[in-house]
This record gives C-alpha cells, sequence and structure tokens, in this order.
C-alpha cells in the first residue's frame, strides 16, 4: 500500500514516469486518481498547459458508454476560437498509453476509456493489497495532530455523538422512530468505518405530560398480567384507550382555546387535572409517581433493547428527556434570564424568538403555567450536558423534518446563551416520511412483517437458497434477510424523500432490495469457496471481456462513491453503486454457470478468482460502511 509498491506495479505496465504529483489527489486510496494524473500530464504535454490547469478539467464521466474520464476542453484555457477543432486534435495528438486506449472527440468534450488489457492489473492487485480498507479512508477520524489541542483528553479521534430512534414511552413506533433508526445506524456506521468514536444515544421520550396521562390509564386499565406478557403491547394499548377517554376534554378545551377564551379552568377539572398533577408530582420526585413511572421506563428500555439487538442496533447510552440534569437546566434557565431573553407570560416562561432577531421562529415556552419544564428546555439542557459528558466535535440528531423549527429554537437559544461554539458542532439531520406502513404499531411488527416476508421467500424457493445455513437458532438465515431487506428499503430512498414500506418488495430479488443484496453477495461467496487467490503471475487476458472490464471499471470508483456518501450522510447513491455490482456480478455468474454446463470455461482460472474476490470485497466493505451485516461471511 505504499507509493514504491504502486509505482512498481505501474512500471511493470511500462509506465516509466512516477506518478504525476498533484494536490488534492490521493492516489494511495483512490485508483481513478492514478488514471486522473497520469492524464493530466499527457495533457500538459500535448496541450502544452499548466498542470493543475489540465488536472481540473479532468471529470468523471457520468455516463459509463461515454467512458471512464471527461476532459472539458475549454477548461484547459487555451487560446483557440474553436474548442471542438481544438479537442479533435488533441485526440489526434493523444499518444499510445498504457493506461488508456485512443479517446474519442466529442464536441468539447475529450472522452477517455481506461485501457481494459491494464486496469485489471492496476485494480487488482491495488484493491488485493488493500483488503478491507479499500474504498475506506479509515483515518479520516483522525485527528491532525499538527492542529490539534495539546489537551491529552481530547483523544487521537474526533467524537461524534448520534442520537437517534428516541420513541417515546407507551407510545406508538411510529415512521419516524423507524427511519430515525435506520438512518441513524448508519450515520454511525459510517463514522465508525471512516475512524471516528461514536456514541449512539437514544433520546427516549420519558418524560412530560403524556407520561401523567400514561398512570392515569395504568390505573384505569391496566394489568400487571399483560404487562408482564407484552410490556410494550399492554403499555400501547393503555394508552390508546386513556386517549379515547381524553378527547372529548381535548376537543371542549380545543374549542375555547379556538375561541380565544380562557383554558385555565377546564384544565383545572378531570383527565387534564389528572395528568398535570402526576407529571408535576414526577417533576418534584414523588417516590411513588417515580416508582410507576420507572418501572414502565426500565421495561420498555429491555423490551427495545432485544428488538434493536435483532437489527443490529446497540446503544452506548439509553438517555432520555428524564435523564437531563436538573442543575443544567436551571443553569440553562438563569442564563437566559439574565441575557433578557426569558420573559413570563400567564404564568409561563418563554422566549420570544422573534423579538430576538430569529424572525422565522414564533414564540415557544420553556417552563408552563404548572412550573414544569418543556421538551424544548429539556433539549437545549441536554445539548450543554452532553457537550460535558462526550466533549464531542460533532452532534448529529437524527430526527424527522417536522421537528426542523424545534431545533432551530434549540440552536438559536444556545446562541443566545454564547455558546455559539456549541451550535456550530451541532447538526440536525431530517428525514421525510415513511408511508404504508399499515396496522403496525410496534417496533416488533415491523421487525416481524419483514422477516416473515423473508422466510415465506426462502422456504417456497429452497434450492435456490441452498448455500446459506439452514440453521435454527436465531437469527435464523430469514431473520438477517429480514433486517437487511428493512435497512435496504430505507438506504435506497434519500432522507429528503418519504419511503414506502413494503414487505413484498424489500424481499424481492428481481428489484434492489436487501435480499437482492445478500442473496448475490452469497452466490459470490459460494462461487469463491473460500479460495484466496494468489496474485502472481496470473493471466488476466481473460478479464478483457466487456462484462468482466466494465465490472472493473465501477469497481474502480468505489473510494469516491463512498466518500461521497460520507460527506453528504445519505446511503442512497453508495447502495445504488453497489447495486451496479451486484446486477453486473449477477449476469457474470450466471453466464459462467451456463457455460459450466455447456462444458465450456473452467471455472478456476485464477484471474477470474481474483476478480470474484475483489468484488466480494467492494460488497463487504460497502456494506460495512453502511452497518449492513453479510448473511454470509
Ligand atoms: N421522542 C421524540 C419524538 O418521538 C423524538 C426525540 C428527538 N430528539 C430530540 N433531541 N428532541 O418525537
Amino acid at each position: 500500500t505504499s507509493l514504491d509498491a504502486l509505482q512498481g506495479l505501474l512500471e511493470n505496465l511500462g509506465l516509466e514516469d512516477p506518478i504525476p504529483p498533484f494536490t488534492s489527489c490521493d492516489v494511495l486510496t483512490r485508483p481513478l486518481d492514478i488514471f486522473h494524473s497520469y492524464l493530466a500530464d499527457i495533457l500538459v504535454k500535448i496541450a502544452y498547459c499548466e498542470p493543475q490547469v489540465a488536472y481540473d478539467a479532468i471529470q468523471w464521466a457520468t455516463d459509463m458508454n461515454n467512458g471512464d474520464l471527461d476532459v472539458v476542453v475549454p477548461k484547459l484555457r487555451i487560446k483557440t476560437t474553436d474548442n471542438k477543432e481544438l479537442t479533435r486534435d488533441l485526440a489526434e495528438k493523444f499518444p499510445q498509453s498504457s493506461l488508456f486506449s485512443l479517446p474519442l472527440a466529442d464536441g468539447i468534450h475529450l472522452r477517455v476509456f481506461f485501457l481494459s488489457k491494464s486496469l485489471p492489473k492496476v485494480l487488482l492487485p491495488y484493491i488485493h493489497d488493500r483488503k478491507e480498507t479499500y474504498g475506506i479512508d479509515t483515518a479520516a477520524g483522525l485527528r491532525d495532530p499538527a492542529t490539534s489541542s495539546p489537551d491529552a483528553s481530547a483523544g487521537t479521534r474526533k467524537k461524534v455523538v448520534v442520537e437517534f430512534s428516541s420513541p417515546n414511552i407507551g407510545a406508538k413506533f411510529e415512521g419516524a422512530h423507524l427511519r430515525s433508526t435506520l438512518i441513524g445506524s448508519y450515520i454511525a456506521s459510517m463514522h465508525e468505518a471512516h475512524g471516528w468514536d461514536v456514541v449512539r444515544l437514544n433520546y427516549l421520550g420519558d418524560w412530560g405530560k403524556q407520561l401523567g396521562l400514561l398512570a392515569a390509564g395504568w390505573t384505569r386499565f391496566g394489568s400487571d398480567e399483560l404487562f408482564a406478557a407484552d410490556p410494550l403491547r399492554h403499555l400501547l394499548d393503555v394508552y390508546l384507550q386513556i386517549e379515547e377517554l381524553f378527547r372529548p376534554e381535548q376537543e371542549a378545551r380545543d374549542k375555547l382555546r379556538d375561541e380565544k377564551k380562557d383554558t385555565a379552568e377546564i384544565e383545572s377539572q378531570g383527565l387534564y387535572a389528572e395528568r398535570d398533577g402526576f407529571f408535576k408530582k414526577m417533576e418534584d420526585g414523588d417516590a411513588d409517581a417515580l416508582a410507576l413511572w420507572t418501572k414502565f421506563r426500565d421495561v420498555s428500555i429491555e423490551s427495545y433493547r432485544i428488538l434493536y439487538a435483532a437489527m443490529n442496533v446497540t446503544f452506548d447510552e439509553y438517555a432520555g428527556e428524564s435523564q437531563v440534569n436538573r442543575d443544567i437546566i436551571a443553569e440553562v434557565e438563569a442564563t437566559l434570564r439574565e441575557k433578557g431573553f426569558l420573559e413570563e407570560s400567564d404564568g409561563s416562561w418563554l422566549i420570544d424568538y422573534k423579538k430576538h432577531g430569529h424572525k422565522g421562529l414564533s414564540t415557544a415556552i420553556l417552563r408552563g403555567r404548572t412550573g414544569s419544564t418543556t421538551y424544548l428546555l429539556r433539549d437545549i439542557a441536554a445539548a450543554v450536558e452532553r457537550d460535558r459528558k462526550y466533549a464531542f466535535d460533532k452532534m448529529v440528531y437524527v430526527v424527522k423534518a417536522e421537528q426542523e423549527s424545534h431545533f432551530q429554537r434549540i440552536f438559536a437559544a444556545l446562541e443566545m446563551m454564547g455558546l455559539a461554539d456549541l451550535r456550530s458542532r451541532l447538526e440536525h439531520v431530517s428525514f421525510a416520511k415513511c408511508v404504508d406502513l399499515g396496522e403496525t404499531a410496534l417496533l416488533s411488527d415491523i421487525i416481524g412483517t419483514s422477516q416473515s416476508a423473508a422466510r415465506i421467500v426462502i422456504e417456497s424457493d429452497p434450492d435456490n437458497y441452498a448455500s446459506f445455513p439452514a440453521t435454527t437458532a436465531t437469527p435464523t438465515t430469514a431473520d438477517r434477510f429480514g433486517i437487511a431487506a428493512l435497512q435496504v428499503q430505507e438506504m435506497l430512498v434519500r432522507r429528503n424523500n418519504n419511503t414506502h414500506f413494503s414487505a413484498d418488495r424489500m424481499v424481492s430479488l428481481e428489484v434492489s432490495s436487501g435480499a437482492r443484496l445478500q442473496y448475490w453477495y452469497g452466490r459470490l461467496c459460494a462461487a469463491l469457496q473460500g479460495a484466496t487467490p494468489d496474485l502472481e503471475d496470473l493471466d488476466y487476458a481473460l478479464l478483457v471481456e466487456e462484462d468482466y472490464t466494465n465490472l472493473l471499471r465501477v469497481m474502480t470508483q468505489f473510494p469516491d462513491i463512498v466518500q461521497g456518501a460520507f460527506r453528504t450522510m445519505e446511503a442512497t447513491g453508495l447502495l445504488t453503486y453497489l447495486f451496479r455490482i451486484v446486477d453486473q456480478i449477477s449476469v457474470i455468474l450466471e453466464d459462467e454457470e451456463d457455460e459450466e454446463e455447456a462444458g465450456g470455461a473452467s471455472s478456476s482460472v485464477g484471474a477470474r478468482l481474483a476478480l470474484l474476490e475483489s468484488v466480494r470485497l467492494v460488497l463487504r466493505n460497502g456494506m460495512g460502511v453502511l452497518g449492513v451485516e453479510p448473511v454470509l461471511v
């Protein structure tokens, strides 16, 4: 993986000149940069331009039919009245090269293809030298020793806190919680793969008036027996019943509010009083109230822990609104009050954001009329608390887009407090809706639906899945297929588009799906049969066939694709890329199988094995970055 080794490899191809050096170019992690640099060098020689200008005029070809690299000729900044003419001229002058075939002049674009004869000779050793690090800049999360603070406690890795999932105790596990779980988990995996220290944090909705309402429900509908049998389902059941009972009171209150009449009286009676009274007791530390609440919370966490584990998700901390430090809450209020941002209105304490220069944000209450804290106040304090606890470089909140303005309020409040630096390290990663979830109300329903869809597909075609271990231990092969299916369905969609939950689709082998990804990864492993090919003296001649060449051309881009995914914290691009490889490899493996049956080409040719192994590495590494666990390892 050293520059010398790479240089040696290229010399074997007949490239006498050392790799031309360019800044912003990293030939040791991105093979595309090798081609990019040599192409720039050729342009310097035939167009007499500045090296960096030549380098910057080259871009990726967006469509593989149009080559691998694309020289945008006007960007070479050569004085000419006819750039098309110049392009044709450059194509003619383009020398014989061990890396490129002769380019195509296409308008003002010079379209350059990698030479299929040398591509495998560069790329296969390149990938095999790097193995599980191919494509992944594992040092991206390391602090630059030159610029990092001398403070030894800061450590050498950067730290990110990823807050995700965060369901509410006693309530439905909504599409938004599902998406947050899946997105948060790939964001955490991406950072881990890139060498960051990652703290996974679940900020449970375990505090607030709705817990008071749940308690009111418990006294009427709660059953210890049902709770023990299926805690999350029973709590939800209790909650739905009390909500039903509460609805008329709420409607009466909302009517008054809409008529701009006083709601204080109605809120001091009935279930309102019971709900708020219970929550007030919780906030005041009442032992009985807290005992009941603790029981709900502890058992819910235990249940979630098991469900998350089934999804390959673990949390380093089950935080929650209830756990936010009281002293820090008081500190936040004191600072805001001191600086004149907190004002009293009608018994509650609020910030009038508009008044303080935040035009898009309206008034928000921090402490309510009954003296209890709000969601907003707890969140502001939680940010301060986590910063002190973890000293993170970045914290990502993976929360639905509907809470955009809530996060704007948190961030604005931190700025008001004089914590601009903390604010600059916070990011709200938002997402749109998950639709078509149907009757599912709990995470266990969602997991169950996905896994049984996988089971049905596998059981209906056992021969096809023969290479997968038929284990009866949990998680079974079908269980893992189901989870990958769920993950991949989320990752196929950009965060700000809606996802459509469809159990049938996620396990179909005919479309891009988690099942398809796992299936072909498995077929590839089966074809390799554990062979680790020796790259000495391979006969690469076989690999010039178009199917193989195209696969190699795609694999060259892998590091750049991973980098893009990490930068944008979007999985779509990387996953779509992995499916391009899956599509290609499925054709190759099936063709080979047909040929074998017809008594054709021997399948043990070393070069072919080397290619398959590097395809496997790319798929494996890509899945690793996304946190998708291969069923066949
Ligand atoms: N429990 C909240 C909900 O279900 C999500 C929490 C989001 N995180 C936060 N720091 N506010 O809507």
